[in-house]
């Protein structure tokens, strides 16, 4: 095993707004990391880089619509991935037009499976080595009006279970934590501004599972999410006709 009292180095591709800003925020003032670089399209807000702890984030310009971006993208010197790149918008599944369906699976899942085989070595290695990927709780209830979102992330999640298998039955102790959110308003993923003070508690329970080698956490399970599953399990017909006219009021305001 690598030396724990070494300091770690951190990428985060989605990492310049939302949960991946705020983990990129955490790990820049957790004293086991030396260096965190936070990748996406855009800058990082400056409101946020005037906070003292963001001087610590790096920058690096990444777009992952494009499937040829992994070609490019170095892992070498990082012993900590974590991949927060997603975006979804809601509106019925006839509407999405078709360049928009290529992006929502590049992104959101193919991209995903890109970095993951690109840190095979890592992640089969005798190093510690971390790998967290952002899924959402969508990939495990139906979504009307977010079919090919969800459908996106269902890829995710079933590609993250199976590999985690395969590298435990080939001996690896580093497993790929899979976060899984719901519905988290405080991220820029409707639109807004990133609320970064409403994202720390998120962050931190991130960042706790996965120095514990957790393989999965569900946010919010025990306030919201242990019944919405079991809603979902006891009647997923009601539960679907109930979440198609939960967004369509949502789409309208
Ligand atoms: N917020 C929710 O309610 C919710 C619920 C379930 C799951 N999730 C998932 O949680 C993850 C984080 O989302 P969030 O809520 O924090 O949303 P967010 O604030 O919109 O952040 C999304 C991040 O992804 C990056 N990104 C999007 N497209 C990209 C591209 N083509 N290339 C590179 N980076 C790209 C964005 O950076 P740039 O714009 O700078 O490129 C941004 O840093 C996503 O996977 C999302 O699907 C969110």
């Amino acid at each position: 095993m690598g030396d724990p009292t070494l300091p770690r180095n951190a990428i985060v591709i989605g990492g310049t707004k939302g949960l991946g800003l705020a983990i990129a925020e955490k790990l820049a003032v957790d004293g086991n990391y030396k260096r965190v670089v936070a990748c996406g399209r855009s800058k990082i807000d400056p409101s946020f880089s005037k906070r003292a702890s963001l001087h610590e984030v790096e920058l690096r310009h990444v777009d992952v619509t494009d499937r040829t971006w992994i070609h490019d993208f170095d892992v070498s010197g990082f012993d900590t991935v974590i991949y927060c790149a997603g975006f979804g918008k809601l509106k019925p599944f006839s509407e999405v037009p078709e360049d928009e369906l290529y992006n929502l699976a590049q992104v959101n899942a193919l991209s995903l499976t890109q970095l993951i085989r690109k840190c095979s070595l890592h992640l089969a290695g005798p190093n510690d080595f971390k790998f967290v990927a952002i899924t959402s709780i969508s990939s495990l209830v139906v979504s009307p009006l977010f079919a090919a979102y969800a459908a996106a992330k269902a890829f995710a999640h079933s590609y993250i279970e199976s590999v985690n298998v395969e590298l435990e039955m080939s001996g690896s102790k580093n497993l790929i934590l899979e976060v899984i959110p719901g519905y988290i308003e405080a991220t820029s993923f409707y639109g807004g501004p990133t609320k970064i003070e409403a994202l720390g508690d998120y962050a931190i329970q991130i960042i706790s599972a996965m120095k514990r080698g957790d393989r999965r956490i569900i946010l919010d399970y025990e306030k919201t999410y242990r019944g919405v599953l079991d809603r979902y399990a006891k009647d997923p017909k009601s539960f679907g006709q109930e979440s198609y006219n939960y967004k369509m009021e949502r789409m309208k305001s």
